[in-house]
């Protein structure tokens, strides 16, 4: 056993000191976060005023979650790392996957609708959206008794829980397939929106001089007890917007082509999920 002589020695004595660590799994989770912490800090020469401006930013994210915002998965999303968790975990046998990041707006807990059911509660103006789908197994048979959670800013491009104007639970509601494994519900087209950018993110995005726009997408989370809970979202905007998306969400199967329906103006998106066998474990909600 050697004391400490040089930034390379630390290294060693880090993980020498979890070497015990009973649970394996989080033995190599943590020996890898150290290894790359300490190969970064050394690569990068991070300066004194750096490490404290960095503490300052993971100081900021946590003190700026609250009731209505969840900073520190936006931090996550702004860095591409939810996306990369969301993909490398729900891939296809063909290498894709229909899995996008969860996102800071999930509330756990939304009304429960009839089919065919208008999920813009209240006063929402914009234009009159019907989504409708079909929910199959793996084996490509209608699934029935599926929930289909859905949410969504408002067309201006704020979520309920952002918006003193919109009733509680606006723009979001839970249906249920039916024996044939189709749902279908009434919304309002979203529209995009900026990420939150009062805290440490948005003063991140901008020493980046990157523009905090979300494409306009709903979100949807899609369960079955016995199947994985599939957590995913539909992009309906310009292609200028889905090739900059800030939190990387957009791949090329989540994007949906809304069509105009016959009668009345309204538009139309048609939106299939597939359920795999597994356990049913839903997300921490990020907000309450
Ligand atoms: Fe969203």
């Amino acid at each position: 056993m050697r004391l400490i002589s040089s930034p390379d020695s630390v290294l060693p004595a880090v993980l020498a000191a979890m070497e015990n660590t009973p649970d394996a799994r989080l033995r190599e989770l943590m020996g890898g976060l150290v290894r790359h912490l300490h190969a970064y800090v050394q690569e990068v020469r991070l300066t004194e005023a750096e490490f404290e401006r960095a503490i300052g930013f993971l100081v900021g994210i946590g003190q700026a979650t609250g009731p209505t915002k969840n900073e520190v998965i936006l931090a996550s999303d702004l860095l591409g790392v939810s996306t990369v968790v969301a993909l490398q975990n729900n891939l296809d046998p063909g290498g894709e996957t229909h899995a996008a990041l969860l996102g800071p707006f999930w509330r756990a807990n939304a009304p429960v609708c009839q089919p065919g059911e208008s999920i813009a509660r209240g006063d929402t103006p914009g234009r009159e959206l019907l989504v409708r789908g079909t929910v199959y197994d793996e084996s490509g048979e209608p699934l029935a008794g599926v929930t289909v959670d859905a949410w969504q800013a408002s067309p201006v491009g704020l979520y309920e829980n952002q918006d003193e104007q919109q009733p509680d639970m606006n723009l979001r509601g839970r249906f249920s397939t039916d024996a044939q494994g189709a749902y279908h519900f009434r919304t309002v087209v979203p529209a995009g929106y900026p990420v939150p950018t009062d805290g440490p993110c948005g003063e991140l995005l901008r020493a980046q001089r990157r523009h905090p726009n979300r494409p306009a997408h709903l979100h949807f989370m899609v369960s079955k007890p016995g199947y994985r809970v599939l957590v995913t979202q539909v992009f309906l905007d310009e292609e200028d917007a889905l090739l900059t998306d800030p939190v990387f969400g957009v791949t090329q199967p989540l994007v949906g082509q809304l069509a105009e329906q016959d009668t009345g103006g309204a538009a139309e998106l048609q939106r299939d999920f597939r359920l795999v066998p597994g356990p049913t474990v839903f997300p921490t909600p990020p907000i309450p």
